[in-house]
């Protein structure tokens, strides 16, 4: 059967993705923030994970306010990577898998989670940055990739609780699809930042590291965290840190932590990096 085996929760800013394209990752601004991912790059080398539910947010890349999915999950064969601006990033493809993903998709609409189905989209940054980080630059990614985007950045946005059952959903449904694979559950976004208004540039190291600490700890209290203290002690778009809750829900009730890394800043956001591995 498949097995979700781990969990890796990052930050997607956009300007690594930059940094890295440029060949910037190891100065001395770039290099302590990569210097965090090191560990995770040869871990995952041993791993060979056959496939990853990404969870990440879209940036108006996809989407627009003409349609706002609450949770979209990807059964496409291949996603290309989407023109943010500047041209799409030099990155390969990415290689879905639309048989663990349909039956995801009906797994989870089966378990009462209305999921919106997409068979065509382009992924922006949230998605592909976190593949360069743990991936570095290779031909093609070395494992297939279930996109699956939340909608954090129009209000309502989903509440944490919503997000951390959707995680053990997602567990329920990878357990009960017949192949042998080695899945693995990313949760993408945060940590605290805020880019626009009097506020802009805010960031809380303590807030972020007892957000990491909830998710390595047994309890699941984080799932409890209101919108608004998200708002107020990780700035306005600090809200995606709820995408990390989806992630640790479907790892069970106990974790072991593999690896973790915070640094501060990364263009005006904190860099929160968690590697977990659930224990039966
Ligand atoms: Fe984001």
């Amino acid at each position: 059967m498949a097995r979700i085996t781990a969990g890796v929760g990052s930050s997607h800013v956009p300007l690594l993705g930059v940094a890295v394209d440029q060949g910037k990752w190891q100065d001395d601004y770039f290099g302590p923030i990569f210097k965090g991912y090191e560990w995770t790059r040869e871990w995952e080398k041993a791993e060979k994970p056959d496939v990853i539910v990404l969870i990440y947010n879209d940036h108006a890349s996809a989407f627009d306010a003409s349609i706002i999915p609450t949770f979209a999950i990807g059964c496409g064969e291949s996603y290309k990577p989407a023109d943010e601006g500047w041209g799409p990033r030099p990155v390969p493809d990415v290689e879905g898998a639309p048989d663990l993903a349909w039956h995801i998709a009906q797994s989870l609409i089966l378990d009462d989670f209305d999921m919106t189905i997409i068979n065509e989209m382009d992924v922006d940054h949230g998605l592909t940055v976190p593949l360069s980080m743990m991936f570095g630059q290779p031909e093609k990614w070395p494992a297939k990739i279930i996109p699956l985007a939340v909608n954090v950045v129009t209000y309502p946005v989903p509440s944490g609780n919503r997000c951390w059952a959707l995680g053990e959903a997602i567990a329920r449904a990878v357990a009960s699809f017949p192949e042998d694979l080695n899945v693995q559950i990313w949760g993408t976004g945060g940590m605290s930042h805020q880019l626009q208004g009097p506020r802009a540039g805010l960031l809380n190291r303590e807030w972020d590291n007892r957000f990491m600490d909830m998710l390595e700890s047994g309890t699941d209290d984080a799932r409890h965290i209101p919108h608004i203290e998200y708002l107020r002690e990780t700035g306005s778009e600090g809200i995606e840190m709820v995408m990390w809750l989806i992630m640790r829900g479907a790892l069970g009730k106990r974790v072991k932590t593999l690896h973790r890394h915070y640094h501060i800043p990364c263009s005006n956001t904190a860099i929160g990096h968690l590697v977990l591995e659930p224990e039966l």
